[in-house]
């Protein structure tokens, strides 16, 4: 930092112009994330309420409301009025907080260390792993690329503290069996958590619209903690992660009691102290605004060029389908060129879709139309066509 402050305008033009290397959403360009650009209400609204601070919320009593009104309807969303939870940074957060939920557990502190998780699982699983120094079993998957049963049923030991099923995988979007797992939690009471931090937003309105997609939430008895992510399909601002427990006894002796706040002693169970309340305030509000009417229909937009970006894959030649889409997430590979180059090839045209072993990941998000789509199936028809061919050296999505 300089002695001397420059101008705000001096400020504003050197932003602007490094800013100019940013993507953007409205370019269409970015086929790859699951996160979007809010709504324009949701902005005006978090830039309203930056100095909120949900780590102190005896000052910040309305906002602590409504935080408590948008976990009752994400709740309510999951099948359960009766949860609690909080928004916290995102889906890690989220994760991180459910693990360490379930390894205080009172049958199991200090004493278990083991969680199973599905090969898809996200590396939040990794992380609380490592920062809780517990063993992370990683179980297969089976021809649908959801998590093999008789697998989970087979890893499960006098050390697991919990199971973790995934609702919308982050590379192919498939919904593992929350039922089987819930059934085999409650047998050997085990701490079942489901991350659904991009499914939790997209399968309840695919329901609603008719399809037919695995049940995934507190219908199941033995579900216990569910992430759910604002900031991926809830069309919520950064940062926002959801965490719901199914009751405040699941949070058991998880919490930490912070004394020392200007707005009094709280209990909490989050890992970050300071908290935006900007992003609860937009979150609440964006849920009320669209209600499941608008969800359902923005998530049946990007079903239907979801259907377009497959059906346009699977009509090139030399590329195919990972799998149908179960959401709007599609992966595709080759077992005629490399994968990995044709990656690169995308790239070099400004392209940022998913790169995940041998195979190449699209998300269409609410930013996605159908033009950017017919682009993208032009430019990788193209590249394609130029390739010499090379099979790509499959690494884990080998079946054919
Ligand atoms: C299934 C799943 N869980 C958790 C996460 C982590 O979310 P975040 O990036 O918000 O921490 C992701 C991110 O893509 C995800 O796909």
């Amino acid at each position: 930092m300089k002695e001397e402050g420059l101008s705000q305008e001096k400020i504003l033009r050197r932003i602007n112009r490094i800013l100019g290397n940013d993507m953007n959403y409205s370019s269409g360009k970015i086929l790859g994330s699951m996160c979007t650009k809010p709504l324009r209400f949701t902005n005006t609204i978090y830039t309203h309420h930056l100095d909120k601070n949900l780590g102190d919320p005896g000052l910040w009593v309305g906002t602590w409301s409504l935080e408590r009104d948008a976990i009752r309807m994400i709740g309510k969303l999951l099948h359960n009025p009766e949860a609690v939870g909080y928004l916290v940074t995102g889906g890690t957060e989220a994760n991180l907080i459910a693990v360490r939920t379930a390894r205080n557990h009172r049958h199991y502190y200090n004493t278990k260390n083991e969680i199973i998780v599905p090969e898809s699982a996200h590396a939040s699983f990794d992380k609380a792993a490592d920062l809780m120094r517990l063993k992370i079993v990683k179980v297969p998957l089976n021809e649908e690329y959801s998590v093999d049963i008789e697998a989970v049923k087979e890893a499960i030991s006098p050390n697991t503290i919990c199971l973790v099923g995934i609702a919308g995988t982050t590379s192919l979007g498939t919904v593992d069996d929350v039922k089987a797992l819930s059934d085999l939690a409650i047998d050997n009471d085990i701490h079942l958590h489901v991350d659904a931090a991009f499914g939790g937003f997209v399968i309840p309105f695919l329901k609603e619209l008719g399809h037919d997609i695995r049940d995934f939430d507190f219908t199941f008895e033995g579900v216990r903690s569910i992430t759910i992510d604002p900031h991926k399909m809830g069309l919520g601002p950064i940062p926002a992660g959801g965490i719901i427990f199914r009751n405040s006894e699941v949070i058991g002796t998880s919490y930490f009691d912070i004394p020392y706040l200007a707005g009094g002693h709280i209990r909490q169970a989050t890992i970050v102290g300071t908290r935006s309340g900007a992003s609860v305030i937009a979150m609440w509000a964006t849920m009320k605004h669209l209600g499941r009417k608008g969800y359902r229909e923005i998530v049946k937009k990007c079903m239907n060029i979801t259907n377009l970006v497959a059906r346009g894959i699977d009509e090139i030649d030399g590329v195919r389908l990972v799998r149908n889409p179960v959401m709007n997430v599609v992966g595709f590979t080759s077992d005629v060129y490399n994968i990995y180059k044709i990656d690169k090839e995308l790239r070099r045209r400004g392209w940022a879709v998913g790169l995940f072993p041998d195979m190449i990941r699209i998300v269409v998000m609410p930013h996605v139309e159908e033009c950017h789509v017919e682009k993208f199936l032009f430019d990788l028809e193209k590249i394609t066509n130029k390739l010499v061919p090379e099979p790509t050296p499959f690494h884990v999505y080998a079946r054919t």
